[in-house]
């Protein structure tokens, strides 16, 4: 017990057991998996142990012959995050991959069965639970060899006791044309539907306001552009509720409105809003942007039928974010569907340095709280 060593030796009897006890605990609790990318403002070392059952490292760096960390000061944080099972011994910690996939799916059998029993040496001899699979997309010419690579890989990583997850797209068309549904469900331990980035400012295309991630669909948009859409989707080709993840992201996306006295869903608007007041992004509002925002005089909406939050301000700037009330009605829903929990992206885009004066991270311990309080709760039918 709590010997990170012995939980980890590999041995070709205990995967069966181990593969079972890891279904077990995905059903029966609700999953908070966040996303950790390393910043100079949110260092490792701010993580707390107990907020989420799930750390994911973001990113590690593919080649054809294995894992390699990002920067090699990469191994010291990796060490960090990992020694939070101390303190936490049902903590989970996982490294994901996003970039550099065709070097390995492209190349034939014997270089993704050579990656595989590389990485899970690397993985296993850092300490990590399991590997994230967050690539952004497979073509189509590469579906069935990613299928194959999953197989590969996971027969690997199950021997050795390690957990498998993915992160899935936030429309049909790439996850059809690049991911096999069945290979999924059967070899994955859990996936999160990234339910964000629904709306975004493009130049002609894009260019009324729009929710980042609302859970339901506004009407007049096409019937994909919601969490509870996409999430219905991925149960239709089959993809099954219990390893579903509800993505939550905690950044929101700005616009600049066309006119001052047209600040709803759906205005004109000429471009991507102003840098933000606490980070400066031009577009993206973090968490302490929202609390600024907030403190400066903007005025909020919480669209209850959509579930949706926004914000303008008296510079024209219109900001789609996910709020305590959003995020509330996001679990109690993701609760109703049984799905095994939600996955954040990510740590260092929530309040870490106390912005808005309500503790470190509140939108992530406002989540934390949902998934606990679920029954329980003012919002509970919000969304019916
Ligand atoms: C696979 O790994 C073996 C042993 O490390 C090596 O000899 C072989 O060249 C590798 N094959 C490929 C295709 O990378
Ligand atoms: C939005 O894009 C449409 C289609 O390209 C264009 O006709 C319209 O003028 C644009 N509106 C604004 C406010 O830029
Ligand atoms: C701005 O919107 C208001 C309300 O819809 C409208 O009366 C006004 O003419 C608009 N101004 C411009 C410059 O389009
Ligand atoms: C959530 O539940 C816990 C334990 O039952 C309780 O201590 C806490 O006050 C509750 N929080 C809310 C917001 O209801
Ligand atoms: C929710 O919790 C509060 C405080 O713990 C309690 O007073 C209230 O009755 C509960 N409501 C429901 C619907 O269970």
């Amino acid at each position: 017990m709590g010997n990170t060593a012995m939980d980890r030796v590999p041995c070709s009897w205990c995967g069966a057991a181990v593969f079972a006890l890891l279904l077990g605990a995905v059903s029966s609790q609700n999953l908070m998996l966040c996303y950790y990318v390393p910043t100079s403002y949110f260092p490792v070392s701010d993580v707390p142990a107990d907020l989420c059952s799930h750390l994911v490292y973001s990113f590690g760096q593919i080649t054809s012959t294995g894992i390699v960390p990002v920067r090699q000061s990469d191994l010291q944080r990796y060490r960090v995050l990992v020694g939070l099972k101390k303190k936490n011994p049902k903590l989970k910690v996982l490294l994901s991959l996003q970039k550099d996939f065709p070097s390995v799916v492209d190349a034939g059998t014997t270089v993704m069965e050579n990656f595989s029993s590389s990485a899970v040496k690397f993985l296993t001899s850092n300490g990590f639970d399991g590997v994230d699979l967050d690539w952004e997309f497979p073509s189509g010419k590469q579906r069935n060899s990613y299928a194959a690579f999953i197989q590969i890989f996971n027969a690997d990583l199950k021997k050795a006791g390690l957990l498998l997850s993915a992160a899935l797209p936030n429309n049909p068309y790439s996850f059809k044309a690049g991911f096999d549904p069945g290979t999924l469900t059967r070899e994955m331990d859990f996936m999160t539907v990234m339910a964000y980035d629904f709306h975004l400012y493009l130049a002609g295309r894009d260019n009324r306001t729009g929710y980042n991630s609302p859970l339901f669909t506004p009407k007049g948009e096409s019937k994909f552009l919601s969490t509870a859409a996409m999430v219905e989707y991925y149960k239709q080709v089959g993809i099954s509720a219990s390893k579903l993840l509800m993505g939550i992201p905690s950044y929101g996306r700005s616009w600049k409105l066309a006119n001052a006295s047209q600040h709803g869903l759906h205005a004109p608007a000429t471009g991507k809003g102003d840098p933000s007041p606490y980070r400066h992004f031009k577009g993206l509002y973090l968490y302490p942007d929202v609390c600024m925002a907030r403190q400066l005089g903007a005025a909020e909406v919480f669209d209850k039928e959509n579930v949706a939050s926004y914000l303008y301000t008296k510079n024209k700037d219109w900001v789609a974010f996910d709020s305590q009330d959003t995020v509330l009605a996001k679990v109690n829903f993701m609760k109703k569907l049984k799905l095994a929990g939600v996955g954040i992206w990510a740590l260092h885009l929530d309040d870490v340095t106390g912005v808005c004066k309500a503790g470190p991270l509140p939108l992530l311990n406002e989540i934390k709280k949902a998934l606990q309080n679920y029954s329980n709760s003012t919002l509970a039918d919000s969304w019916k």
